[in-house]
């Protein structure tokens, strides 16, 4: 068996806590490969990058690199947050383009390959995540190594015409190539993907998936929407009734009903336009008023780039604008909470909600979907409101399908969701299950793994 290395710029060191679904999907297969697991270490050092920290724990390598302030600027807030983060999201509107980021992003890009290379063997199977990373296997190659290279984008791939957009693409995008495999969430993504490289990425798309680089490389492309770790997460959610926590928001409702969202406080996630699509619900449907409070959970995120900074400001604003005009002494529509919570009382409050509000303006996947779903009492299940702009619609098709702009569409969806009869409920809710259930995280691990270990050489 190939001995499996992950490269992301998160690395889930033992004891982290950052238990995430990569972790959860990849330690199992990073276990029995006697795995490497490598990235940045968090840390940001006060001179140089490039100190590399190693642990091993049960089983697994982990390797980690330290960034000097300047390269955490340049890398993670710069040309990864502030450039490729709006761009891939269709927001050429936000895309901060500068040369000094994008140089920094190439330099880590190189330090990560550098400190890789030498770890490497040929029958390593490397699978890398995500847009920080893009250029990774094209520094790994010119180090020589000849092992296989996979890349996942947990993001979206915009239009072809939105990346051209950028100053130079060629230089990031155009290095995909040096990829023996590289997957999208969606059928959609990879379409654009072949657009781009046939339209602006001087490739050659040869059939499905199939596309030649300008350096004549050859590099497959498919779709592997991620999934969860669906009977881990019913079985959690089946006793999440005991945490002391989701029995106080419990009879903190008074037996009302609670609409809940969930989203890193990201401008791609929607949040102005779900509030404002609230507010229109409370406006047009005020027979339901004191029947329905919505909680939106909000971790802060990316505190380092001002259009995130500019964003929180914002909604505090309109959380207090929309309570100001709608509230009563005794009912409060709108709980905006910006705290993080432990993975099982995010549970138990996905279980507790009859309403699932997620309308990203664009989405990857979105996991909270799929979660909130899995979630449910199959005796009493809620609604999902999701947004046509996430990868998860195109599996959840038991689901209510919104745009997210369309705040009337969004309003009505919400009092739908409200009335909606239990047997409609379960109706919806059974085919969505299905699906997480035939496809959960480790199907999506396996089938990103087998594609990889089956690409042409
Ligand atoms: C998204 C990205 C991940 C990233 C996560 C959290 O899900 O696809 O790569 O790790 O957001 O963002 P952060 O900047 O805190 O790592």
């Amino acid at each position: 068996m190939s001995r499996l290395v992950v490269v992301s710029n998160r690395v889930a060191l033992p004891g982290s806590n950052q238990n995430g679904g990569l972790a959860v999907a990849l330690d199992a297969a990073l276990r029995d490969s006697g795995g490497l697991w490598f990235g940045w270490s968090g840390k940001v050092a006060r001179e140089h990058s490039g100190e590399v920290h190693e642990e091993h724990h049960e089983g697994i390598d982990y390797v980690t690199v330290d960034l000097s302030r300047e390269d955490y600027e340049g890398h993670y807030n710069g040309f990864s947050n502030r450039t490729l983060w709006p761009l891939l999201h269709f927001r050429l509107d936000l895309v901060d383009y500068n040369v000094g980021t994008q140089a920094a992003y190439r330099g880590v890009n190189a330090l990560f390959a550098e400190k890789l290379a030498k770890r490497l063997r040929d029958d390593d199977i490397v699978w890398v995540h995500d847009y920080h990373l893009l250029p990774l296997a094209q520094e790994l190659r010119k180090r020589g190594v000849r092992a296989r290279i996979g890349f996942f984008l947990h993001v979206p791939f915009p239009s072809a015409d939105i990346v051209a957009g950028l100053p130079n693409h060629e230089q990031t995008f155009g290095a995909l190539v040096a990829y023996d495999l590289v997957g999208f969430q969606t059928e959609r993504d990879l379409e654009r993907f072949q657009d781009y490289m046939r339209l602006f990425g001087g490739g050659e798309v040869q059939g499905r998936g199939e596309v030649r680089g300008q350096d004549g490389r050859q590099v497959r492309a498919d779709a592997f929407p991620i999934g969860i770790d669906t009977a881990a997460l019913e079985s959690l959610a089946s006793r999440s009734g005991r945490i002391a926590a989701i029995r106080r928001v419990h009879s903190s409702l008074n037996g009302r009903m609670l609409a809940l969202g969930v989203d890193r406080l990201d401008y791609s996630k929607g949040l102005p336009e779900r509030f404002r699509a609230f507010e229109r619900f409370l406006e047009k449907y005020t027979k339901l008023h004191g029947s329905l409070t919505y909680l939106q959970i909000a971790p802060v995120s990316r505190g380092g780039v001002a259009s995130y900074r500019a964003l929180r400001r914002e909604l505090e604003q309109f959380a207090g604008h929309i309570n100001g005009g709608h509230a009563h002494p005794d009912w409060t529509p709108v709980r905006y909470v910006n705290r993080t919570y432990p993975h099982a009382t995010l549970t138990g409050l996905y279980r507790l909600a009859r309403i699932g509000l997620i309308t990203p303006l664009r989405d990857g996947m979105n996991l909270v979907a799929k979660e909130y779903v899995a979630a449910q009492d199959p005796a009493d299940p809620g609604a999902l409101v999701l947004s046509i702009f996430a990868g998860a619609a195109r599996e959840l098709d038991g689901a209510l399908l919104v745009n997210p702009f369309d705040s009337d569409g969004v309003a009505d969806a919400i009092a739908a969701a409200a009335k909606m009869p239990l047997e409609e409920r379960r109706e919806r809710w059974q085919s969505m299950i299905t699906r997480l259930r035939d496809y959960d995280i480790h199907a999506w691990r396996k089938d990103f793994l087998r594609a990889l270990a089956e690409t042409q050489r």
